[in-house]
């Protein structure tokens, strides 16, 4: 897989390579809310994808790999509606988000990590090689990665909030981007491998990843939020900027931090998702436009998943 050069699977490398601007761009440049939905709803489509592999990786989560007999274009975050062939059971499909994605002479090669929690996602841990499943997608706005150009990016995960970030970074550092990755687990064996941060470390280089553990089984002992607030007071960055998915408390915190450095923050909200795109109304959580403060309900799966983080309202999710 092309790790630095330019794959044409991210909707935004259709755009020839943009100058580097001499005045500090502002985080409130980023591509509007309605374009990034334009763009979401032309995109969207029913696959049916057969599986590559399936199998799992430590420290407790599932790899999936499949198949499409084409190419789509994908922005960093977005997600797919998944299910298996056996439709009667569950019902309603399950939201993955695209972990990594690579073109190739018969199509697109997807991969996706999951955590396997209840029927839905036990359901498809048993799924082999050469089964097929159902996938929608890809859905949600993605994140706006062109932000703050000039400010280092500090990208935050809290366990199987991983996969968001990984065509983030990808894109990042295609753009020049000084890039860090921090992700939390409670807990780690001292000397599994973590194949998921292997990727990343392919990408970014494994100077720039910070491992925080609860117990400190391995790497920095703590939650997520303080290897950030470490390293924020250790390098004081010129600027910089959160991408975080994880835990609600842990988004929570990275919104806190962002307020208190005055640091622009997207974070990338999970929500019970029934149909994914924007029917059902399940998924609405309360916000507030920066521009008029004034409480909204918007879709997680349409207006979302990426907010920014000061417009969440966090007492009420
Ligand atoms: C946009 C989006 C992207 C996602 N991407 C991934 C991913 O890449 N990898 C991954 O492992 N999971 C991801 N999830 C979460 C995943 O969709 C749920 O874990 C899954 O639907 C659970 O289905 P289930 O049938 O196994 O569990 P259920 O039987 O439905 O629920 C089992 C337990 O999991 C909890 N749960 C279910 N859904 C969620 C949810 N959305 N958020 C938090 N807790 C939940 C329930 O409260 C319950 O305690 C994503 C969710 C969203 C909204
Ligand atoms: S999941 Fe149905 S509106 Fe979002």
């Amino acid at each position: 897989m092309p790790i630095f050069g330019s794959p044409p699977h991210i909707a935004s490398n259709t755009r020839p390579p943009r100058r580097r601007r001499r005045t500090r761009r502002s985080h409130n440049e980023a591509p509007s809310a309605s374009a990034l939905q334009a763009t979401a709803r032309a995109m969207m489509r029913d696959h049916r994808v057969r599986i590559l592999s399936n199998a799992p990786e430590p420290p407790a989560y599932w790899r999936l790999r499949v198949r499409l007999q084409e190419a789509i274009a994908i922005r960093p975050g977005q997600f797919v509606m998944v299910r298996t062939r056996e439709q009667w059971e569950p019902l309603w499909r399950r939201a993955l988000v695209i972990y990594r994605a690579e073109e190739h002479a018969e199509g697109m090669d997807l991969e996706f990590l999951y955590k396997v929690l209840g029927r839905g996602t036990m359901l498809l841990s048993r799924q082999r090689p050469g089964d097929e499943l159902e996938m929608l997608g890809p859905l949600g706005n993605g994140f706006p990665h062109e932000a703050d150009s000039e400010a280092e990016a500090l990208l935050i995960s809290g366990g199987i909030g991983l996969p968001a970030l990984y065509l983030l970074a990808e894109a990042l550092a295609r753009d020049g981007r000084a890039v860090r990755l921090f992700h939390g687990e409670p807990t780690v064996e001292p000397n599994a491998p973590l194949p998921f941060l292997d990727d990343f470390a392919r990408v970014l280089g494994p100077e720039t990843i910070t491992l925080a553990t609860e117990d400190g089984s391995r790497g920095f002992q703590g939650l997520v939020t303080e290897a950030v607030q470490a390293y924020l007071e250790r390098a004081r960055p010129r600027r910089a900027i959160f991408y975080a998915c994880g835990p609600m408390p842990m988004l929570r915190r990275v919104a806190e931090i962002a307020v208190q450095r005055a640091l622009p923050a997207y974070v990338s909200l999970e929500a019970r998702m029934a149909c994914g795109f924007g029917v059902c109304l399940g998924c609405a959580v309360k916000t507030r436009f920066a521009s008029d403060r004034t409480p909204h309900y918007r879709r997680v799966c349409v207006e979302g998943p990426i907010f920014r983080a000061e417009e969440v309202v966090w007492d009420e999710l």
